[in-house]
Protein backbone atom coordinates (compact mmCIF):
# COMPACT_ATOMS: atom_id res chain seq x y z
CA UNK A 1 0.00 0.00 0.00
CA UNK A 2 1.61 3.60 -1.20
CA UNK A 3 2.71 5.83 1.88
CA UNK A 4 0.68 8.79 2.06
CA UNK A 5 2.77 11.87 3.66
CA UNK A 6 0.43 14.99 4.90
CA UNK A 7 2.81 18.13 5.46
CA UNK A 8 2.04 19.34 8.72
CA UNK A 9 2.46 22.82 7.79
CA UNK A 10 -0.22 22.65 4.89
CA UNK A 11 -2.56 24.82 4.89
CA UNK A 12 -3.30 28.20 7.08
CA UNK A 13 -1.12 30.01 9.62
CA UNK A 14 -1.90 30.75 12.77
CA UNK A 15 -2.80 34.61 11.52
CA UNK A 16 -5.24 33.00 9.21
CA UNK A 17 -6.49 30.50 11.45
CA UNK A 18 -7.77 32.89 14.04
CA UNK A 19 -9.20 34.93 11.52
CA UNK A 20 -11.63 32.59 9.47
CA UNK A 21 -12.29 31.66 13.16
CA UNK A 22 -13.23 34.97 14.10
CA UNK A 23 -15.58 35.13 10.96
CA UNK A 24 -17.60 31.63 10.93
CA UNK A 25 -17.72 32.39 15.19
CA UNK A 26 -20.27 35.00 14.00
CA UNK A 27 -22.11 33.60 11.15
CA UNK A 28 -25.48 33.64 11.91
CA UNK A 29 -25.35 37.03 13.28
CA UNK A 30 -26.94 40.21 11.75
CA UNK A 31 -24.92 42.36 9.67
CA UNK A 32 -21.74 40.77 9.52
CA UNK A 33 -18.98 41.75 6.74
CA UNK A 34 -15.51 41.37 6.46
CA UNK A 35 -12.95 44.36 5.17
CA UNK A 36 -12.17 42.77 1.92
CA UNK A 37 -12.30 38.89 1.29
CA UNK A 38 -10.86 36.95 4.17
CA UNK A 39 -8.96 34.73 2.70
CA UNK A 40 -7.86 34.23 -0.91
CA UNK A 41 -10.15 31.22 -1.71
CA UNK A 42 -13.23 31.24 -3.46
CA UNK A 43 -14.45 27.92 -1.50
CA UNK A 44 -14.58 29.90 2.16
CA UNK A 45 -15.35 33.12 0.65
CA UNK A 46 -18.54 31.38 -1.09
CA UNK A 47 -19.36 29.36 2.20
CA UNK A 48 -19.58 32.85 4.12
CA UNK A 49 -21.65 34.64 1.60
CA UNK A 50 -24.18 31.79 2.03
CA UNK A 51 -24.24 32.11 5.63
CA UNK A 52 -24.66 35.66 5.23
CA UNK A 53 -21.05 37.12 5.54
CA UNK A 54 -20.08 39.65 3.02
CA UNK A 55 -16.84 41.29 2.14
CA UNK A 56 -16.61 45.11 1.69
CA UNK A 57 -13.73 46.96 0.13
CA UNK A 58 -15.07 50.31 1.79
CA UNK A 59 -17.06 51.86 4.55
CA UNK A 60 -19.03 53.60 2.19
CA UNK A 61 -20.68 50.18 1.44
CA UNK A 62 -22.53 50.51 4.52
CA UNK A 63 -24.14 53.36 4.31
CA UNK A 64 -27.88 53.49 5.78
CA UNK A 65 -26.53 50.34 7.79
CA UNK A 66 -26.39 51.18 11.69
CA UNK A 67 -25.67 48.40 13.50
CA UNK A 68 -22.60 46.59 11.12
CA UNK A 69 -19.61 44.35 12.67
CA UNK A 70 -16.56 44.50 10.49
CA UNK A 71 -14.11 42.19 10.50
CA UNK A 72 -10.79 42.93 10.00
CA UNK A 73 -8.83 40.55 8.15
CA UNK A 74 -5.25 38.85 9.29
CA UNK A 75 -3.57 41.44 6.96
CA UNK A 76 -4.43 44.55 8.56
CA UNK A 77 -5.46 48.16 7.23
CA UNK A 78 -4.52 51.22 7.51
CA UNK A 79 -4.97 53.88 10.33
CA UNK A 80 -7.64 55.46 8.62
CA UNK A 81 -9.45 52.56 7.31
CA UNK A 82 -9.82 51.30 10.75
CA UNK A 83 -10.83 54.93 12.36
CA UNK A 84 -13.38 55.39 9.51
CA UNK A 85 -15.38 52.29 10.95
CA UNK A 86 -14.70 53.28 14.56
CA UNK A 87 -16.60 56.46 13.78
CA UNK A 88 -18.99 55.06 12.22
CA UNK A 89 -19.88 53.27 15.73
CA UNK A 90 -19.74 50.25 13.56
CA UNK A 91 -18.53 47.14 16.22
CA UNK A 92 -14.90 45.94 14.74
CA UNK A 93 -13.15 42.83 15.38
CA UNK A 94 -9.69 43.02 14.82
CA UNK A 95 -8.18 40.22 13.36
CA UNK A 96 -5.15 41.45 12.24
CA UNK A 97 -2.60 39.36 12.65
CA UNK A 98 -0.63 40.35 15.63
CA UNK A 99 2.88 39.59 13.48
CA UNK A 100 1.66 42.27 11.28
CA UNK A 101 0.46 44.24 13.90
CA UNK A 102 3.74 44.92 15.47
CA UNK A 103 4.97 46.08 12.43
CA UNK A 104 2.13 48.64 12.26
CA UNK A 105 3.32 49.25 15.74
CA UNK A 106 7.21 49.86 14.98
CA UNK A 107 6.25 51.96 11.65
CA UNK A 108 3.91 54.33 13.90
CA UNK A 109 6.29 54.80 17.05
CA UNK A 110 9.44 54.98 14.57
CA UNK A 111 7.67 57.59 12.14
CA UNK A 112 6.57 59.80 15.31
CA UNK A 113 10.34 59.73 16.48
CA UNK A 114 10.58 61.14 13.33
CA UNK A 115 12.13 58.11 11.83
CA UNK A 116 12.46 57.69 7.80
CA UNK A 117 10.05 53.95 7.28
CA UNK A 118 11.03 51.71 4.47
CA UNK A 119 9.22 48.70 3.86
CA UNK A 120 10.78 45.87 1.85
CA UNK A 121 7.20 44.20 0.10
CA UNK A 122 5.07 44.59 -2.74
CA UNK A 123 3.68 47.91 -3.01
CA UNK A 124 -0.31 46.26 -3.97
CA UNK A 125 0.01 43.79 -1.24
CA UNK A 126 -2.84 44.75 1.18
CA UNK A 127 -0.61 44.24 4.12
CA UNK A 128 1.70 46.64 2.75
CA UNK A 129 -0.79 49.20 1.94
CA UNK A 130 -2.24 48.94 5.61
CA UNK A 131 1.42 48.60 7.09
CA UNK A 132 2.18 52.36 4.97
CA UNK A 133 -1.27 54.01 6.35
CA UNK A 134 0.37 53.60 10.21
CA UNK A 135 3.27 55.71 9.27
CA UNK A 136 3.09 59.72 10.31
CA UNK A 137 5.45 60.68 7.15
CA UNK A 138 5.97 59.61 3.71
CA UNK A 139 7.14 55.83 3.26
CA UNK A 140 9.42 54.10 1.03
CA UNK A 141 8.46 51.20 -0.45
CA UNK A 142 11.21 48.60 -2.45
CA UNK A 143 10.64 45.01 -4.06
CA UNK A 144 13.21 44.96 -6.79
CA UNK A 145 16.81 45.58 -6.75
CA UNK A 146 16.43 48.68 -8.90
CA UNK A 147 14.19 50.27 -6.41
CA UNK A 148 16.88 49.56 -3.64
CA UNK A 149 19.60 51.49 -5.79
CA UNK A 150 17.51 53.89 -6.57
CA UNK A 151 16.20 54.36 -2.82
CA UNK A 152 17.32 58.22 -1.82
CA UNK A 153 16.84 59.18 1.90
CA UNK A 154 17.28 62.19 4.06
CA UNK A 155 21.39 61.46 5.33
CA UNK A 156 20.04 64.11 8.51
CA UNK A 157 17.11 61.68 9.62
CA UNK A 158 17.40 58.20 10.80
CA UNK A 159 15.81 55.07 8.84
CA UNK A 160 14.19 52.00 9.71
CA UNK A 161 13.51 48.86 7.78
CA UNK A 162 10.71 46.58 8.08
CA UNK A 163 9.19 43.97 5.80
CA UNK A 164 5.84 42.72 4.56
CA UNK A 165 5.64 39.30 6.68
CA UNK A 166 5.29 37.11 3.36
CA UNK A 167 8.58 38.23 1.91
CA UNK A 168 11.30 35.93 0.51
CA UNK A 169 14.15 35.98 2.79
CA UNK A 170 16.56 35.52 0.24
CA UNK A 171 15.25 38.45 -1.78
CA UNK A 172 14.91 40.78 1.52
CA UNK A 173 18.73 40.21 2.55
CA UNK A 174 19.66 40.97 -0.79
CA UNK A 175 17.73 44.19 -0.73
CA UNK A 176 18.78 45.25 2.29
CA UNK A 177 22.33 44.59 1.70
CA UNK A 178 22.20 47.09 -1.15
CA UNK A 179 20.56 50.05 1.00
CA UNK A 180 23.22 48.90 3.96
CA UNK A 181 25.86 50.20 1.15
CA UNK A 182 24.28 54.02 1.41
CA UNK A 183 25.50 54.08 4.99
CA UNK A 184 22.39 55.75 6.49
CA UNK A 185 21.82 55.64 9.93
CA UNK A 186 19.75 52.48 9.84
CA UNK A 187 17.94 49.87 11.88
CA UNK A 188 16.93 46.64 9.79
CA UNK A 189 14.37 44.83 11.68
CA UNK A 190 13.34 41.21 9.52
CA UNK A 191 9.55 41.37 10.59
CA UNK A 192 9.19 38.41 7.96
CA UNK A 193 6.80 35.15 8.94
CA UNK A 194 8.52 32.10 9.02
CA UNK A 195 4.91 29.91 8.80
CA UNK A 196 5.56 30.66 4.90
CA UNK A 197 9.53 29.48 4.90
CA UNK A 198 8.63 26.36 7.00
CA UNK A 199 5.81 25.37 4.85
CA UNK A 200 8.14 25.57 1.63
CA UNK A 201 10.86 23.76 3.29
CA UNK A 202 8.56 20.98 4.52
CA UNK A 203 7.30 20.66 0.96
CA UNK A 204 10.45 20.58 -0.40
CA UNK A 205 11.73 17.63 1.81
CA UNK A 206 8.61 15.86 1.20
CA UNK A 207 8.83 16.40 -2.31
CA UNK A 208 12.14 14.78 -2.42
CA UNK A 209 11.07 11.82 -1.21
CA UNK A 210 8.18 10.65 -2.55
CA UNK A 211 7.13 9.94 -6.16
CA UNK A 212 4.22 11.82 -6.72
CA UNK A 213 3.35 15.35 -4.98
CA UNK A 214 -0.05 16.89 -4.39
CA UNK A 215 -0.65 20.37 -4.14
CA UNK A 216 -3.76 21.88 -3.02
CA UNK A 217 -4.96 25.63 -3.03
CA UNK A 218 -6.92 27.91 -5.20
CA UNK A 219 -5.44 28.83 -8.65
CA UNK A 220 -4.89 32.63 -8.03
CA UNK A 221 -2.87 31.80 -4.40
CA UNK A 222 0.48 33.17 -5.20
CA UNK A 223 1.93 30.99 -2.13
CA UNK A 224 0.03 27.74 -3.45
CA UNK A 225 1.77 28.39 -7.08
CA UNK A 226 4.96 28.96 -5.28
CA UNK A 227 4.92 25.91 -3.35
CA UNK A 228 3.52 23.84 -6.65
CA UNK A 229 6.52 25.26 -8.58
CA UNK A 230 9.09 24.46 -5.09
CA UNK A 231 6.90 20.29 -5.20
CA UNK A 232 7.73 20.62 -9.13
CA UNK A 233 11.31 21.32 -8.78
CA UNK A 234 11.65 18.33 -6.90
CA UNK A 235 8.92 15.58 -8.08
CA UNK A 236 7.64 15.53 -11.67
CA UNK A 237 4.48 14.30 -10.64
CA UNK A 238 3.23 17.10 -9.08
CA UNK A 239 -0.75 17.75 -8.97
CA UNK A 240 -1.87 21.61 -8.70
CA UNK A 241 -5.65 21.00 -7.39
CA UNK A 242 -8.17 23.38 -6.12
CA UNK A 243 -10.64 20.61 -4.55
CA UNK A 244 -10.65 17.07 -4.44
CA UNK A 245 -12.67 17.32 -8.01
CA UNK A 246 -9.94 18.26 -9.64
CA UNK A 247 -7.86 15.21 -8.76
CA UNK A 248 -7.69 11.71 -11.14
CA UNK A 249 -7.28 9.09 -8.17
CA UNK A 250 -5.91 6.77 -11.33
CA UNK A 251 -3.46 9.10 -11.74
CA UNK A 252 -1.78 7.67 -8.33
CA UNK A 253 -2.71 3.88 -9.77
CA UNK A 254 1.44 2.98 -9.86
CA UNK A 255 2.62 5.14 -7.46
CA UNK A 256 4.24 4.00 -4.20
CA UNK A 257 4.46 7.29 -1.98
CA UNK A 258 2.65 10.16 -1.99
CA UNK A 259 3.01 13.49 -0.57
CA UNK A 260 0.23 16.24 0.44
CA UNK A 261 0.91 20.13 1.15
CA UNK A 262 -1.55 23.25 0.73
CA UNK A 263 -1.24 26.91 0.38
CA UNK A 264 -1.48 29.61 3.39
CA UNK A 265 -5.48 29.96 2.46
CA UNK A 266 -6.61 26.33 1.88
CA UNK A 267 -9.26 25.60 4.43
CA UNK A 268 -8.75 22.00 6.69
CA UNK A 269 -11.49 20.69 5.53
CA UNK A 270 -10.94 20.55 1.94
CA UNK A 271 -7.66 19.46 2.81
CA UNK A 272 -9.05 16.59 4.96
CA UNK A 273 -11.01 15.16 2.49
CA UNK A 274 -8.18 14.85 -0.28
CA UNK A 275 -6.08 13.04 2.31
CA UNK A 276 -8.71 10.31 3.17
CA UNK A 277 -9.73 10.10 -0.58
CA UNK A 278 -6.13 9.38 -1.49
CA UNK A 279 -5.22 7.08 1.46
CA UNK A 280 -8.61 5.01 1.04
CA UNK A 281 -7.57 4.89 -2.72
CA UNK A 282 -4.43 3.73 -1.92
CA UNK A 283 -5.68 1.02 0.36
CA UNK A 284 -8.40 -0.43 -2.22
CA UNK A 285 -5.96 -0.58 -4.96
CA UNK A 286 -3.34 -2.42 -2.80
FE1 LIG B 1 0.19 34.08 8.82
FE2 LIG B 1 0.47 36.03 10.48
FE3 LIG B 1 2.54 34.86 9.51
S1 LIG B 1 -1.08 35.84 8.94
S2 LIG B 1 1.94 34.22 7.48
S3 LIG B 1 1.07 33.94 10.86
S4 LIG B 1 2.26 37.01 9.77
Amino acid sequence: EAEVILARSAGFCFGVHRAVDTVYERTGMENVYTYGPIIHNDEVVKDLESKGVKAISDVVQLDGIDNATVIIRSHGVSKNVYESIKTKNYEVVDATCPFVLKIHRIVEQESKAGKQIVIIGNEKHPEVEGIKGWSVSPVYIVDSIEKAQNLELDRAKEVVVVSQTTFNYNKFQELVEIINKKSYNITIKNTICNATEERQTEARDIARKVSAMIVIGDKSSSNTRKLYEICKGECEDTFYIQTLRDLNLNDLRFIDSIGITAGASTPNNIIEEVYTNVREFCRDVS
